[in-house]
């Protein structure tokens, strides 16, 4: 599966099966989904921005099986974020998010950064998407605690990318 995913750029069309994406993995809230469509929508309506970088990622057969969203982080000195990534629930565990991070990475190195930071949550029910993070090379720079919620910290991993 994994040699056979293709990143690609995201079009108007994809939006649906985006928000469903979105709405499946559980990770994000109703709020978090909001956002996330707020800058899908932005994206596909100013094609020449460069404040967030989208690629899809598409299965063997054509269709959009998840995405992710980075940009650089203004006023720091060549450090980008990772804003969002998520993969539908049916193709998890196949090497997809791998193959976007990767992907991110290349072109990142290839426009000069410095440092990749990625903000998530503490809780439990984030543990894989940790443990993801922790595989793909990054660890746990700061956490700041109670930051989303009583008990809900936000948690950053980072690794240094020059
Ligand atoms: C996090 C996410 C993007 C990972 O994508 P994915 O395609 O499932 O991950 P991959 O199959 O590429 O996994 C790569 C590696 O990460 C680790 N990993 C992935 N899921 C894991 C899990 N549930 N438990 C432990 N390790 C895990 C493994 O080491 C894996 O490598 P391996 O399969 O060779 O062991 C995806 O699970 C997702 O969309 N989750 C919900 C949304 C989310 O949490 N987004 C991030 C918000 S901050």
């Amino acid at each position: 599966m994994q040699a056979e995913a293709t990143l690609r750029p995201l079009r108007a069309e994809d939006r649906g099966t985006l928000r469903r994406i979105l709405e499946q993995t559980l990770a994000f809230s109703t709020a978090e989904i909001r956002v996330a469509l707020e800058l899908i929508d932005y994206a596909l309506g100013k094609p020449g921005q460069t404040d967030y970088r989208f690629a899809g990622i598409e299965r063997p057969d054509g269709s959009l099986a998840g995405y992710m969203c980075y940009g650089e982080i203004p006023l720091s000195d060549r450090c980008w974020d990772l804003y969002w990534i998520a993969v539908n629930p049916a193709d998890q565990g196949k090497g997809l998010g791998r193959t976007m991070i990767r992907s991110m990475e290349e072109d990142l190195r290839r426009r000069g950064a410095r440092k990749l930071f990625i903000e998530t949550g503490g809780k439990t029910s984030y543990g894989s998407t940790r443990a993801f993070y922790e595989a793909s090379g990054y660890r746990e720079m700061a956490r700041l605690p109670d930051f989303f919620a009583p008990g809900d910290d936000k948690v950053i991993f980072g690794k240094d990318l020059a």
